[in-house]
């Protein structure tokens, strides 16, 4: 047994000496001195000995074990200093950085930021508003009658505290001239939603710009001029706007507008059907109606008031063709802005 420990000691102090790096330092470490190690195994023989051997050979493996532990203390502290002027051969100096990838604004912001500084030129401050709404907000204060079918369970997500989600921008309308005397020029853009089953043009949550203009002789052409503006700043110099006549409860009258088509230049083709125009969205002269909720004087003020869809603008404008891809956060998609 003393021969065996004396042995083991010899070997591991040569293996010792012999290393000449940190991993295999660890190995030897293990091999003699870890749980299954060759001097650890001679530790529990000890255990089972006759009392009298006992000392005798503890103290041998006592002392074993101690040499061994300096060595490795003396062979850790030279490896230390040798390794740390030195390059780890695992390391390719040469190899180029590695690119962190970079994110980038998804394409409706891209969008609904031009379209705010385009009105912005136009003298249209940016306000907020919530997507929570009440139905004296989103409805009754916009001349919506209570058995009108846009507030039907079907089209409407009602919240348990009688509360919605606002179904369009539009009730930013109320909100500001609530609190703002005329004249009033205003732009919000924001998050809507409807009960709508996803398909290439519907999406349960969308996004609109809601426009206000309130002062004293605004007019129909005032409206034009500034819907022109804007469609010439964003789809370039040639782009033609046409009101036609339609009905939304807050406004009197009320058109629909369409931009000349970006892709003929209104010859007709594929993506305006052969019409040459494409329908942008929803515009009028503010009904007196909506004026008497907020406490405007309809004799004395006039406005125009506009929305419209920007999923429709930022398809128009890339030429894209499913709505939903706005919202899958492809990457193959979304990196292409
Ligand atoms: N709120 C309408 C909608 O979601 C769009 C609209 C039409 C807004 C006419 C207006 C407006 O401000 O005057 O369909």
């Amino acid at each position: 047994m003393l021969e065996e420990i004396e042995s083991i000691k010899v070997s591991a102090i040569k293996e010792l000496q012999a290393c000449s790096d940190s991993r295999r330092l660890a190995e030897l470490k293990s091999k003699y001195l870890g749980r299954k190690g060759q001097l650890t195994r001679m530790f529990r023989a000890i255990a089972d000995m006759p009392a009298e051997q006992r000392p005798i050979v503890g103290k041998a493996a006592g002392e074993a074990k101690k040499a061994i532990l300096e060595k490795i203390k003396e062979v850790s502290s030279d490896l230390e200093t040798r390794e740390a002027g030195r390059t780890p051969a695992f390391f390719d100096v040469t190899l180029p950085g590695r690119k962190l990838p970079l994110g980038r604004k998804h394409p409706l912001t891209l969008v609904t930021e031009e379209i705010i500084y385009i009105f912005h030129g136009m003298g249209f401050s940016l306000v907020d508003g919530p997507e929570v709404e009440t139905e004296y907000y989103n409805f009754d204060a916009l001349n919506t009658p209570a058995d009108h079918p846009s507030r039907d369970i079907q089209d409407t997500f009602y919240l348990e505290n009688g509360q919605l989600l606002r179904t369009h921008t539009s009730p930013v309308q109320i909100r500001v001239m609530e609190k703002q005397r005329p004249p009033v020029r205003i732009i919000h853009a924001g998050r809507c939603y409807r009960r709508d089953t996803p398909d290439a043009t519907h999406s349960p949550n969308f996004h609109q710009v809601e426009g206000l203009y309130v002062d004293t002789d605004v007019t129909m052409a005032d409206l034009k001029g500034v819907l022109t503006t804007f469609a010439r700043q964003l789809l370039g110099r040639g782009a033609k706007v046409r009101l036609r006549p339609h009905f939304f409860p807050f406004t009197e009258p009320s058109v629909e507008y369409d931009f000349s088509c970006v892709v003929c230049e209104g010859k007709g083709c594929k993506l305006c059907e052969g019409t040459g125009w494409l329908e942008i969205a929803g515009a009028g002269m503010v009904d007196p109606n909506v004026f008497e909720k907020v406490g405007y004087d309809a004799e004395r003020y006039s406005g125009f008031a506009f929305g419209m869809g920007i999923e429709r603008i930022a398809m128009i404008k890339y030429g894209i063709d499913d709505v939903r891809l706005f919202y899958e956060n492809d990457l193959r998609f979304v990196e292409q802005f």
